[in-house]
């Protein structure tokens, strides 16, 4: 099995199960043209994000890692009116190149984009109560994993789900002592999880049109 295989049956799944329409289209074609990094999640993943946010019936989601916007969009179509997105992102270029895929997908009001370092909003939002949340996407920069895991579980309530991105990391996740910060960091978060008593979390692996990853769900009890 090779990664010709992979991209094939994405592309199959995306042509007979996840259709993407013009807004999600647009929004990959301006961030491409914008020079963002193309690590949004594939159409499937965004798919399952957004199920996972209805199965959650979630009024209240965070993101942490909002990019062009590609990901916030498939969540934000999961809520219902007067429901929120809060999504945070550190590169003011990125944040306004989401702003306007936000804008043009019609999600505007269903969207507050902060900008800043996470580390610094999150304590923000603590403060405002904007929790608790149904669901928290964390996708960002994966040395801060442990401490953005922290995070939601701080800003959680019994019943939150908690996915994180991009930690396998081609296999690396089982090798103790890569020297990666990415890889330490999400072995540090997963080790962590496995000694906390208020979650129940899985890590499943991932092939597809992103290479070999994987995410880790958790369900706080
Ligand atoms: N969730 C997006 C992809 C996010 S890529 C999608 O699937 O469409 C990771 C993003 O995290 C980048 O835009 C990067 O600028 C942002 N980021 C990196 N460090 C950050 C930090 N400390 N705080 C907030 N955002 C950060
Ligand atoms: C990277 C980040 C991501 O969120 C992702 O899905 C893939 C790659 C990166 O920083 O390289
Ligand atoms: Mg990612």
């Amino acid at each position: 099995m090779n990664e010709e295989t992979w991209n094939a049956v994405d592309s199959y799944v995306e042509a007979v199960l996840v259709p993407q329409d013009a807004a999600l289209l647009e929004a990959t074609r301006r961030s491409a043209a914008a020079g963002l990094p193309s690590i949004a999640v594939t159409p499937a993943m965004g798919r399952l994000l957004h199920l996972l946010a209805r199965m959650q019936g979630a009024t209240r989601i965070l993101e942490i890692g909002t990019l062009g916007g590609y990901s916030s969009i498939w969540l934000a179509r999961a809520l219902p009116k007067g429901g929120r997105l809060v999504t945070l992102e550190a590169d003011a270029t990125h944040a306004g190149i989401a702003q306007a895929n936000l804008r043009e997908s019609g999600l505007e009001d269903y969207v507050d984009l902060r900008i800043g370092q996470a580390l610094e909003t999150l304590p923000v939002l603590e403060r405002e109560a904007a929790g608790p949340f149904d669901l928290v996407f964390i996708d960002a920069d994966k040395p801060s994993s442990p401490e953005y895991f922290e995070w939601a579980l701080k800003l959680s309530r019994p019943g939150t789900a908690i996915v994180v991105d991009n930690v396998v990391r081609g296999g690396r996740l089982a090798q103790p002592g890569t020297g990666d910060a990415g890889v330490d960091a999400m072995r540090d978060m997963t080790e962590l999880i496995g000694r906390e008593p208020r979650v129940t979390a899985t890590i499943v692996q991932t092939v597809g049109a992103k290479g070999y990853d994987g995410f880790l769900l958790a369900l706080v009890s």
